[in-house]
């Protein structure tokens, strides 16, 4: 069986990559994330500029896309080494940004940034900050993007947010994933998960007498789906019509 992978033009023996995260700070950390088996690791941010809300109500939208795709091109200029841009949902067309991205030259898209929500102290009435490991919930959202993307970009596909589980792994993959990253997991259940996932990901294969990793990326895509309405509506009456049909109201 053969579950390697390329990603930004790098052979991976397999798509689990140890996400951002404080793992990164030290090399003996970094170092126990090699040991445990993880297929690479991402360092942790060096500027904060990376991670920008856009409070100036006068700052447009096409604005704030033109200085990333700028910023883009500018980069794979005067890099050697090939560039992954993780992305946040929050644009009003994500499929047009990502393409954008991809044709500034971006090797890599990572989906999606997970911005810290501040939460509201109400003793000390201060905004205070919050961080708040994901769960799976989170990865539905990056399933529905990596879907529509899937078969239309040069650059890799990378899912980080909401890989909680080892099924969660095989679904990033069957929605077009040529990495998978994952940091709460890792910061939960330590950094030897990453021999549950591997394993969870042979025996899901071997179930479905798919013998390499790349036979099976995409297959539940946008392109490859037979059910295509359910990534590009909404599909929210159909959605409440379900809900309702298998949960009594409460009285
Ligand atoms: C404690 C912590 C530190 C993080 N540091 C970084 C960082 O330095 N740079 C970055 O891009 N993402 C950072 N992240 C975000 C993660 O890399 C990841 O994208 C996010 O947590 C969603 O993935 P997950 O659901 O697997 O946790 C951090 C996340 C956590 C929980």
């Amino acid at each position: 069986m053969r579950t390697d992978t390329s990603y930004l033009g790098l052979w991976l023996p397999h798509p689990f990559v140890a996400g951002a995260s404080p793992f990164g700070y030290y090399v003996d950390t970094v170092k126990r994330l090699e040991d445990a088996g993880w297929a690479a690791v991402v360092l942790h941010s060096l500027f904060a500029d990376l991670y920008e809300v856009a409070t100036d109500l006068s700052v447009t939208g096409s604005a704030i896309e033109q200085r990333l795709c700028g910023l883009v091109t500018e980069l794979t200029r005067v890099l050697s080494i090939p560039v992954a841009v993780k992305l946040s949902p929050f644009f009003a067309a994500f499929g047009n940004i990502a393409h954008r991205v991809d044709e500034a030259g971006a090797e890599g898209i990572v989906l999606f940034n997970r911005f810290y929500q501040p939460d509201i102290d109400t003793t000390t009435l201060q905004a205070s900050p919050h961080v708040q490991l994901s769960t799976s919930d989170e990865l539905l959202l990056r399933l529905r993007w990596l879907a529509i993307l899937f078969g239309h970009l040069h650059a890799s596909l990378a899912a980080t947010g909401g890989v909680a589980l080892p099924n969660d792994g095989v679904k990033a993959i069957l929605a077009g994933a040529d990495a998978v990253q994952m940091t709460s997991a890792i910061l939960r259940n330590g950094p030897a998960y990453v021999t549950l996932m591997r394993r969870h990901l042979e025996d899901w294969m071997d179930a479905h007498d798919i013998a390499v990793l790349d036979d099976m990326r995409g297959l539940v895509s946008l392109q490859h789906t037979t059910n295509p309405a359910a990534f590009e509506r909404a599909n929210y009456i159909r959605s409440l019509q379900s809900w309702h049909r298998h949960q009594a109201l409460p009285h």
